[in-house]
């Protein structure tokens, strides 16, 4: 590791305190971060290999009922330093991970007001980041955001895939159009889903924002490390292409409560001129603190099966009885209601999970539905319904907890707070606790419907707190979690590892809800995954959903192979096998892929890329000789050749190839696939063929 005082590369101080201009390079060169102030304003801009990719574009806040923190500035000081680092993340893509920059610090003070803000930027070969700092000196203490005014001056009208501004909710298809398109795609995109509710603007977009320009460069905006602020979106003026940040407000419209000293998150700005580096960029987890748990050893990737999709996608009910609505009873004796004969978080289904799990060597058995409270969880009741310690009665906690360990796996938690996250936290240390005594070492938690207290928002600063509060008390109790609906990832995981996994966009159970499209999971690995990693819950191999549940038109809308291939594709430590036992038992040759692909990894190596049209990705097991190969496609069937190159030379390996058939299609013809077996080396490369929405993967072993 170094980190030296050195000033870097192309300074320029034209000294004088409301005039200044500095640039600071990536260390290879590639990236330019700039930095100027005049006549008391600052800006920045940043350049890739000598092209423009953020224009010079404004920075500061607009605070409430106090002078803005726009203009009016001085410099006061700058330093400079280098950084190079490898660290290991406790689980992820790669073992070893670079953290090289170099980084500035302007230090800025308002002649008028005295206030300190400084702004730090890191410049690495892939993109910057940069963040405001607010030092504690008098007289700025406490103040309150009227909004951040950060702007991304993009140079030109982009293409981008953007799903429209939410304070509530990411689970939206993405929208592939120019920046110039936006405010008329905008009404249909927002349409297509129910939850959305407040269209603040009808060019906003959510982050992560993917763009490329018409020159073949890739940008990606984001935010690294957000804690304690709320979360950013932007805003585009559509006429000069001029992105601003808009934060999501609180009940009061405020938009962050601040304290001296603070910071806010960086803002990221990821480039390249190829698509592969979006996805093998690490400089959102780069950009996070190291990881604050001294011991990690109860943290592990896992792979899991549920009683999820028989209510997700075959529509059965998570509730116990259908009765309890209409009985006034509080904390209801679920003895005394009538059964609706149809939950499935019952003890025989359970164990029936469980035996499934423990032949097919999973980790754990997801069970949602297993606690009181689901009869009216959105209705007039949600604030207290849910209590996360009591089962229903047909779920035996202990008898079930007992026997998955006498299995070898364990039962997975599950939370569904329905936003009502006030009774949550009064529950919180209770339902860590039982899960301490049955030997659950996992949540999934889910934020459903509108947040209570009313008027928050779940990408307010309020709820980022309560997100994270949730993560640091479950490390207490040694607790993986896995929070749906929760704000979107901006790379904390490094610094709080059992966040293990986020669902924060539209993931498989919109496969039951209408369908996704085939270009979405494309889109995805550059945008939602940039901040960490998604519970996309993959593997589904029934795609006509009328088979179970006959009111239920939706079509999955992927091949087998593809769904095998998104294990690959959409990095997680956490994967879930989706579907039932009964499917996997029809398509057991198939299904060997899921049971033998890893969750960790020693290496990860993006062989082909393109935002919705196609990702093929390599990865080498965690200490294993093992390699897993995906790719995917979008709604255009593609060849591609897949050239082994990665493995040990002079050594001969068995791939196991799992392929879309000829006739194979995600609509007309998704269950039809090849499996061949051959020898392969690192002179192998393997013509592929992907059917329209399909995919393929590759299991490669060494011959012993
Ligand atoms: C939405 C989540 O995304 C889904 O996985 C879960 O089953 C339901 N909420 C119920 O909690
Ligand atoms: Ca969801």
């Amino acid at each position: 590791m170094t980190k030296t005082g050195l000033g870097i590369l192309l300074a320029l101080p034209m000294l004088a305190t409301s005039a200044y201009a500095y640039r600071t390079a990536s260390p290879n060169g590639a990236v330019v971060a700039s930095f100027n102030l005049e006549n008391g304003v600052p800006t920045y801009s940043v350049d890739y290999k000598g092209s423009k990719v953020i224009l010079p574009s404004r920075m500061g806040f607009q605070l409430a009922a106090t002078d803005d923190l726009t203009d009016g500035f001085s410099v006061i000081g700058v330093d400079s330093c280098s950084f190079s680092e490898t660290w290991h993340p406790v689980w992820g893509e790669n073992s070893d991970i670079c953290n090289n920059y170099n980084e500035f610090v302007a230090k800025l003070r308002q002649d008028k007001t005295g206030r300190r803000m400084d702004v730090r930027f890191r410049v690495y070969d892939d993109g910057v980041g940069f963040r405001y700092e607010f030092p504690q000196e008098e007289p700025f203490n406490f103040f309150i955001l009227k909004d951040e005014r950060t702007e991304f001056a993009m140079p030109g009208d982009l293409t981008a895939w953007w799903i429209p501004g939410d304070y509530d909710t990411q689970e939206y298809e993405y929208n592939e159009s120019r920046l110039s398109q936006i405010r008329e795609i905008y009404p249909k995109a927002v349409a297509v889903n129910l939850n959305q509710k407040h269209p603040f603007s009808p060019t906003g977009v959510q982050t992560s924002l993917q763009m490329k320009t018409d020159d073949g460069i890739y940008i990606n905006l984001h935010e690294a490390a957000l804690v304690n602020y709320s979360c950013m979106h932007l805003n585009l003026d559509d006429n000069n292409f001029v992105f601003t940040s808009w934060l999501t407000p609180d009940a009061d419209g405020n938009k962050g409560y601040l304290q001296t000293p603070c910071k806010s998150p960086w803002r990221t700005v990821m480039v390249s001129d190829d698509a592969r580096d979006m996805l093998a960029s690490n400089l959102i987890l780069n950009l996070n603190e190291p990881c604050k748990y001294a011991d990690t050893s109860w943290i592990q990737p896992v792979k899991y099966v549920g009683v999820w999709w028989e209510m997700i996608g075959h529509g059965k009910p998570w509730a116990y009885t259908f009765d309890v609505p209409s009985v006034d009873l509080d904390r209801t004796d679920y003895t005394k209601v009538k059964p609706n004969g149809l939950h499935p978080a019952n003890n025989a289904n359970v164990m029936r999970y469980i035996d499934f799990a423990a032949e097919h060597g999973f980790d754990q058995v997801l069970v949602e539905g297993w606690n009181i409270g689901w009869e009216d969880c959105t209705g007039v009741k949600k604030d207290y319904m849910f209590d996360f310690v009591t089962p229903y009665p047909d779920f035996d906690i202990a008898m079930l907890s007992d026997y998955a360990r006498s299995k070898g796996v364990r039962l997975m938690m599950h939370h569904e707070t329905s936003s009502s996250v006030r009774n949550y936290e009064r529950h919180m240390q209770a339902a860590y606790d039982l899960m301490d005594k049955y030997g659950y070492n996992a949540v999934k938690s889910g934020y459903v419907a509108n947040i209570i207290p009313a008027g928050e928002h779940h990408f307010g600063q309020w709820m980022n707190n309560h997100y994270l509060y949730a993560v640091t008390e479950a490390a207490k109790h040694k607790i993986m979690v896995n929070a749906h609906e929760a704000v979107r990832p901006t790379g904390l995981c490094r610094t709080y590892p059992n966040m293990i996994g986020n669902e924060s966009a539209r993931g498989t159970e919109f496969e039951a809800f209408g369908g996704n499209t085939p270009t979405h999971t494309c889109v995805l690995p550059f945008t939602r995954l940039q901040g960490g990693p998604m519970d996309y819950t993959p593997g589904i191999f029934e795609n006509d959903l009328s088979k179970n549940n006959p009111n239920n038109h939706s079509h999955v809308n992927t091949t087998i192979c593809r769904q095998l291939a998104l294990y690959v594709t959409m990095y997680s430590p956490l994967q879930m096998a989706a579907d039932v036992p009964e499917v996997y038992d029809r398509y057991m040759d198939a299904f060997q892929f899921i049971k033998d692909v890893a969750v960790d990894w020693d290496k990860s190596i993006y062989l082909e890329a393109e935002p919705a049209r196609y990702i093929t990705a390599a990865r080498k097991a965690k200490g294993k000789d093992e390699w897993y190969v995906g790719g995917i496609t979008g709604y255009e069937g593609r060849k591609t050749d897949v050239k082994l190159d990665f493995l040990d030379p002079g050594r001969t390996y068995e791939a196991t190839i799992y392929a879309d058939a000829p006739d194979a299609h995600y609509l007309t013809n998704p269950q039809a696939y090849r499996i061949t077996r051959r020898k392969v080396n690192s002179k192998t490369s393997l013509k592929m063929s992907i059917a329209p929405g399909g995919g393929f993967a590759i299991s490669i072993k060494p011959v012993k």
